[in-house]
């Protein structure tokens, strides 16, 4: 298969287009670079462009000749999207539609979409399934959410088929250590966790330590990158036309923010200073996915259920580059 990968240089992105390159198939990166590297590309085709650029995007599926679309372009952080929500509704929504329109004028009807539990939003439930109703509390969900609806109606009118993938927490690192995580500003617990025993930063922040869970901080369900990238593998095989099907992507299991200090203490062998402060607002206590839809319906397996497992790989690949991609 041919695939194009938007969002292709990002943290996920890469993770996903390097793994379905190794599974064989023809692979094409296409990405702004706001927030991405080239070097995450791995030397596989790269397309600088924006997902805004109908015309551009439609002659790069027309020349690659592309069979698919995994769609990892967005603007991610949830703090921006509360400050500047045209940003968020323009890259997230019309920059979909741009692609949805690219993909209709290149005849290319099959795409994953990444979404995010952040749709579901506050929820009394120990885990959700794809049938938890949907209350997303940012503006940002809302985007994803907003695009989950548009990809429906895009399938039912069209004919296209999609994949719905909602992602819980990302994380980990390629098992050699050469790729990884670097978004600049960071906001993922894991890498700002381990800057502090790589000497970046003095102590972690814990964002409220009264929430109904078992040691006060929130729990969320850590997903490792690889096995991001076989579900994605498998969802594209699996997706027909004419479809919008949906699936959670986590382990099932979550950590709580002291668990994940902990665990890095143990995979570090360092101690790692925390200071305890208030809430954040929006925070729900606890997101931990139901992956059962994935593993019955497509055979999904994720190779990492160890947190410690995971952070190794995240470790490996910080301490071997404390500054990120160089490009
Ligand atoms: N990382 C997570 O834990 C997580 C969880 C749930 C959902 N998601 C979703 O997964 C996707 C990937 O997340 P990530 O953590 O890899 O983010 P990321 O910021 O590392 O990657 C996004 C990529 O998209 C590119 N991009 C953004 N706007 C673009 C545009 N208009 N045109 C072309 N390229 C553009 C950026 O340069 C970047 O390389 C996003 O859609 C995100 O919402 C991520």
């Amino acid at each position: 298969m041919k695939i194009l990968i938007t969002g292709g240089a990002g943290y996920v992105g890469s993770a996903c287009l390097r793994y379905v390159a190794e599974q064989g198939h023809e692979v094409m990166a296409y990405d702004n670079l706001v927030m991405g590297h080239e070097e995450a590309v791995d030397g596989h085709a790269f397309v600088k462009g924006d997902i805004a650029d109908t015309d551009l995007l439609t002659k790069t599926l027309k020349d690659f000749g592309a069979d698919a679309v995994m769609h990892f372009a967005a603007a991610t952080y949830v703090g921006e999207s509360v400050e500047n929500p045209e940003y968020h509704y323009r890259n997230n929504v019309g920059g979909t539609l741009s692609l949805l329109n690219a993909m209709r004028a290149a005849d290319v009807n099959r795409m994953l979409f990444s979404s995010t539990c952040a749709t579901y939003g506050m929820t009394q439930s120990e885990t959700m399934s794809e049938a938890t109703p949907q209350d997303p509390f940012s503006p940002y969900a809302r985007t994803k959410l907003a695009v989950e609806w548009m990809i429906r109606d895009f399938a039912e009118a069209y004919g296209m088929g999609f994949t719905l993938l909602r992602y819980f927490n990302a994380s980990g690192a390629d098992a050699d250590g050469r790729h990884g995580e670097d978004h600049r500003p960071e906001n993922h617990l894991i890498p700002l966790v381990l800057e502090v025993p790589l000497g970046k930063r003095d102590k972690i922040m814990v964002f409220g330590q009264d929430y109904p869970t078992p040691d006060g901080t929130c729990i969320r369900d850590y997903v490792h990158t690889r096995d991001l990238a076989s579900a994605h593998l498998l969802a594209i095989e699996a997706t027909k036309e004419g479809t919008a099907e949906v699936f959670n992507i986590g382990t099932g299991n979550g950590q709580s923010v002291m668990e994940i200090i902990e665990a890095c203490e143990k995979v570090t062998g360092q101690s790692i200073a925390r200071d305890i402060t208030e809430r954040r607002p929006g925070d729900p206590p606890r997101l931990v996915a139901e992956p059962t839809k994935l593993k019955t319906q497509l055979g999904w397996e994720p190779q990492y259920s160890n947190i410690e497992d995971t952070i190794a790989t995240a470790w490996a690949w910080h301490q071997a580059h404390p500054n990120g991609y160089t490009q």
